[in-house]
C-alpha cells in the first residue's frame, strides 16, 4: 500500500522549549492511525504541523510525497481536519452547515453534500437544527463538513472525548468504513487506549513530544496471545520440573538462580499451579518476567489518566 502521509524528524520548539521530538511515522492510504498519549503529550502540536497551523521547527512533512512546507495550498486540499471543535451554527439544520462551508470552495455541488451526508449517516436528521443533535451527531456532522471537499486524509483531534459508548461505536463505524470505501486515512488522537485498540490499524504512542513506540493491531493480538515468561520459587525445585514436564507437553522449562523459569500462555499457568499444589511442593512466589503489550499499554495509559485528574 502506499504511503500518504510521511513525518521526518520533526521537531517542534516553542519559546526555546521542545514540544515534539524528532518524530518519524508514516501512514499508507486505507489505514486509520492512533496518536495515543496523555495531555500534554504533544499530539495536537504535530497534528498542528500537520494541518499547517503551525510552522515546523526543523524536519519535513510529507503528504502524497510533496514536502508540505513547499506545495503548502495543494497539501492543505488533501486534508480534512477537525483540531479544535467543529464550527457549527446550531439555530441553521445540519444541512445548512454543510451548504455555508461547501460555499468556502468553489467545487461543491448539492450531490457532493448528500453524499457526505449518506457517509456518515446523518440522512434522517440532516434537515433537523444543530442544537437538536447529540454530542455524537455535531461530531459526525463535523466529519461530513472536513470530508466535502474530498481529502484524502482526514485528521480528527480527540474525537471521542464526551461520547458515550454508542456514539464511540457509530464513529468507529464511520471511519472504518471511510477508510475501506473512500480509501481515506485517517488519523484519530486520543488519550484513552481502550477507545483507540477498537478503532485504529496502527497506534503511535507518544509521550513528552516522543515516540514511544509504534504498533499495529495484528501484532499486537498475536503478542498478547503468545507466551509470558514466569518465575516460581518453590522448595523443591527439580521434582516440581519433572512434575510439570511430566504433564504439560513441550513445556518451556528451566531452573535458572534456584528458579523455575517457565514461559507459557497464560492460561497454563493455572495449570501449572495446580501441579505444584497437588504434587505436596510448597510455592513461594511466582512472579513475571516479561510483560505483555497489553500491561504495557495499560501503565502508559494509566499513568495518562493520572495526570488528567
Ligand atoms: N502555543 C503554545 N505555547 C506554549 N506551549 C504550548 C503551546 N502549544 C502547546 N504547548 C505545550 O506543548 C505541550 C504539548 O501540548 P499539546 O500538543 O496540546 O498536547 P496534547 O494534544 O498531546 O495534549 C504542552 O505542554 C503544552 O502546554
Ligand atoms: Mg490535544
Amino acid at each position: 500500500m502506499s504511503i500518504l502521509l510521511e513525518l521526518k524528524n520533526v521537531t517542534k520548539k516553542i519559546n526555546n522549549k521542545i514540544i515534539v521530538d524528532n518524530l518519524t511515522f508514516s501512514i499508507k492510504k486505507g489505514e486509520i492511525f492512533g496518536f495515543i498519549g496523555p495531555n500534554g503529550a504533544g499530539k495536537t502540536t504535530t497534528i498542528k504541523m500537520i494541518c499547517g497551523l503551525y510552522s515546523i521547527t526543523s524536519g519535513d512533512i510529507y503528504i502524497n510525497n510533496k514536502n508540505i512546507s513547499k506545495n503548502r495550498e495543494e497539501s492543505l486540499g488533501c486534508i480534512g481536519a477537525i483540531v479544535e471543535n467543529p464550527e457549527m451554527y446550531k439555530y441553521l439544520s445540519g444541512k445548512d452547515n454543510l451548504k455555508i462551508i461547501a460555499r468556502m470552495y468553489n467545487n461543491i455541488n448539492e450531490n457532493r453534500i448528500n453524499e457526505v451526508v449518506k457517509l456518515v449517516k446523518l440522512e434522517n436528521r440532516i434537515n433537523d437544527k444543530v442544537k437538536t443533535y447529540s454530542l455524537g451527531m455535531k461530531q459526525r456532522l463535523g466529519v461530513a463538513q472536513a470530508l466535502l471537499h474530498k481529502p484524502n486524509l482526514l485528521i480528527l483531534d480527540e474525537p471521542t472525548n464526551g461520547l458515550d459508548p454508542m456514539g464511540i461505536k457509530d464513529l468507529r463505524e464511520t471511519l472504518r468504513n471511510l477508510a475501506n470505501n473512500e480509501n481515506l486515512c485517517v488519523v484519530v488522537s486520543s488519550h484513552l487506549l481502550s477507545e483507540m485498540e477498537l478503532m485504529c490499524d496502527t497506534f503511535c504512542i507518544i509521550n513528552n513530544g516522543k515516540i514511544m513506540d509504534i504498533r499495529t493491531l495484528e501484532n499486537i493480538k498475536n503478542k498478547v496471545n503468545s507466551k509470558i515468561k514466569f518465575s516460581f520459587k518453590v522448595d523443591n525445585l527439580d521434582k516440581a520440573k519433572e512434575v510439570i514436564q511430566e504433564n504439560i507437553k513441550n513445556i518451556d522449562i528451566v531452573i535458572d538462580n534456584n528458579k523455575l523459569i517457565i514461559s507459557c500462555e497464560k492460561h497454563i499457568l493455572s495449570i501449572v499451579n495446580k501441579l505444584i499444589i497437588n504434587n505436596d511442593i510448597n510455592l513461594f512466589e511466582i512472579s513475571t518476567l516479561s510483560n505483555t503489550l497489553e500491561d504495557e499499554f495499560l501503565e502508559i495509559t494509566e499513568s495518562s489518566n493520572k495526570q488528567i485528574r
